[in-house]
């Protein structure tokens, strides 16, 4: 009796476990077609190219339905037969010696239009049986545009910026000389009719005398400093005798106007730099100097600059109370932006940093050519 009750519960025990298989089996693949569904890509199946399966995200990317698809040749997504050709057999080739692959190719929707999709691509199963595969299309058409379009006008930026770099340089060379000619030309001619009456005035003229003299010096006090605003705006030295001699000029300057002491350290050879790329390197010493100047609160500025086998290396460190991170990055710091566009031009690199109390170092980079020739 109790041996033939076991057989019944056995049979009721096992009936209770099919039929849990049987929904577990359900619940898994209403699982398995929610997961294909909640992702954002165009999933397919391929048995032979044939479309076996498809989520509902195909209507987005190539706006057929899932049953639309189905049993479908892949052909359908392609532009052409020709490029449908090509895909298919670089799936194949590729799919034959990895399980995965992901590429980009041209598709083409339901309604004619052309989209670029990333597509990957996994074979079901160890080995490539019966063309079995599933691939999955993102339309990355827009997000293609958008980067495209992002690049385009950071290039935009770059060539205006070189732009407005040079043509600030063509304008300060224009008004340099336009100084030198026309002020320091009137000048010189006053300095020499002041000279003049002095040797022509009679003795005992004391009071015209000291007027002459102060004429005098006046005058050559306004010629130093029309010296000097010629050769900031364009130091005729940079022309002339080239990048070192400028900027050992240019720290002396800025010693005697300042009194930090200004230490320099050049290490190259003139001859060997490029015109432009010598006033990249003028312009960020002068920025720099004048932000330590006005910033730092440094008693010392050391610069140095080495020339190597592949690039000009300028540093200039001073003793002053350290810039932040903060300011090296905010967007309002226009001057240091000046001259990471400078650099940039000649595929430089800057680097700022600072340390409280320890003072602030400058360091730009520049390949010299056979690497990174200007732009
Ligand atoms: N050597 C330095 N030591 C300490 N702080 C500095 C130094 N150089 C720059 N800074 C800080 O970084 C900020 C940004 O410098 P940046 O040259 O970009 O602008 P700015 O000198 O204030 O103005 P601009 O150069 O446009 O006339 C400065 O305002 C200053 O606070
Ligand atoms: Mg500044």
């Amino acid at each position: 009796m109790l041996g033939e009750n076991r057989g019944v519960l056995d049979d009721f025990m096992n009936l209770m476990e099919q039929k849990e298989t049987a929904e577990r089996v359900l619940e898994m693949a209403a699982l398995e077609s929610s997961i294909l569904d909640a992702i954002p890509q165009a999933i397919v199946g391929l048995h032979h190219r044939r479309i076996i399966f498809a989520n509902n995200a195909v209507k987005d990317t190539f706006g057929w339905s899932r049953e639309e698809l189905i049993g479908k040749n892949v052909t359908i997504f392609y532009r052409s037969r020709n490029e449908s050709e090509e895909i298919a057999h670089y799936f194949y080739s590729t799919l034959k010696d990895q399980r995965t692959f992901v590429n980009e190719f041209y598709c083409k929707r339901k309604d004619g239009k052309d989209i670029l999709c990333r597509m990957r691509a996994a074979r079901i199963g160890d080995k490539l049986k019966e063309k079995r595969i599933v691939v999955t299309y993102e339309d990355i058409t827009e997000k293609r545009q958008a980067e495209e379009e992002l690049k385009r006008s950071r290039e935009q930026l770059r060539n205006l910026s070189a732009y407005l770099q040079s043509a600030r340089e063509k304008e300060s060379t224009r008004i340099a000389r336009e100084i030198h000619d026309e002020l320091g030309q009137s000048l010189t001619a006053l300095q020499m009719d002041v000279s003049w009456l002095g040797i022509q005035l009679p003795e005992g003229h004391t009071r015209f005398m000291d007027k002459i003299r102060r004429m005098e010096t006046l005058v050559n006090a306004t010629i130093d400093s029309v010296h000097r605003i010629i050769t900031e705006l364009r130091p005729i030295l940079l022309d002339d005798l080239g990048l070192t001699a400028a900027i050992e000029w240019q720290a002396q300057e800025f010693q005697e106007r300042s009194g930090i002491v200004c230490d320099v350290d050049l290490n190259c050879v003139d001859s060997t730099i490029d015109k432009d790329l010598a006033t990249t390197l003028f312009r960020v010493f002068q920025e720099t100097l004048t932000n330590v100047a006005r910033h730092s609160g440094a008693t010392a500025v050391r610069a140095r600059l080495v020339q190597e086998d592949h690039e000009l290396r300028l540093e200039i460190a001073d003793n002053g109370k350290g810039i932040t991170r903060k300011q090296v990055s905010s967007p309002r710091s226009f001057g240091i932006m000046g001259i990471r566009e400078r650099v940039n031009l000649w595929n430089g690199s800057m680097h700022i940093t600072g340390k409280r109390g320890r003072g602030t170092t400058v360091t730009i980079q520049i390949p010299t050519p056979g690497e990174g020739a200007p732009r």
